[in-house]
C-alpha cells in the first residue's frame, strides 16, 4: 500500500474518458488499496482513479465512517436536486456551490467483480455524482454557471 500523487487541474489527463475495468485481479486490488491510503491521507471525501493518473472507471468514497469502492459504475436513477459547496482534491483550496440530484442509484462492481447496487441521498449522492463525473473527464467547475 502506498500514497499516490494526486494530479491537479493543469494536467490535461483529468479531461480524459476512463476505461472500464476488465480484470478483477491483484493489480486492481493494489490500486484500490493505494487509492484508500491516498484518500484517507488527503482527508478527502472521494477519489477517482484518474486523479492518481490511472484511466480506469473506479472511484472510492469515504463519508460518515462509510468507505466503499466503486468499479465500472452506472447511475441508473436520479431524483430531486440539492445545492451545496463542493471541492475537489485536484482543485486544491477552492470550493463552489454546485447543484446535484438529491438521490441517486448506482450499479457497479466490487473489487471481486460482484455486481452491487447502492441508493444514496444528500451528501453521499453528491459525492457519487462528483466522482462519477471524473470518469468522463468532467470536473465540478463545469457545473458552475459563470456570473455575468
Ligand atoms: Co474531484
Amino acid at each position: 500500500m502506498a500514497i499516490r500523487k494526486i494530479i491537479t487541474l493543469e494536467n490535461d489527463m483529468l479531461r480524459k474518458i476512463s476505461k472500464p475495468v476488465t480484470k478483477f485481479d491483484e493489480s486492481l486490488w493494489d490500486l484500490l488499496d493505494d487509492m484508500k491510503d491516498t484518500l484517507i491521507k488527503s482527508t478527502g471525501v472521494g477519489l477517482a482513479a484518474i486523479q492518481v493518473a490511472v484511466l480506469k472507471r473506479i472511484f472510492v468514497i469515504s463519508v460518515n465512517n462509510t468507505y466503499f469502492e466503486v468499479i465500472n459504475p452506472k447511475i441508473t436513477f436520479m431524483s430531486g436536486t440539492q445545492t451545496g459547496q463542493e471541492g475537489c482534491l485536484s482543485i486544491p483550496g477552492k470550493q463552489c456551490k454546485v447543484t446535484r440530484p438529491n438521490k441517486v442509484t448506482v450499479e457497479f462492481y466490487d473489487r471481486f467483480g460482484n455486481p452491487m447496487t447502492l441508493t444514496a441521498t444528500d451528501f453521499m449522492a453528491r459525492a457519487i455524482c462528483h466522482e462519477n463525473d471524473h470518469l468522463d473527464g468532467i470536473l465540478y467547475i463545469d457545473h458552475v454557471k459563470p456570473k455575468n
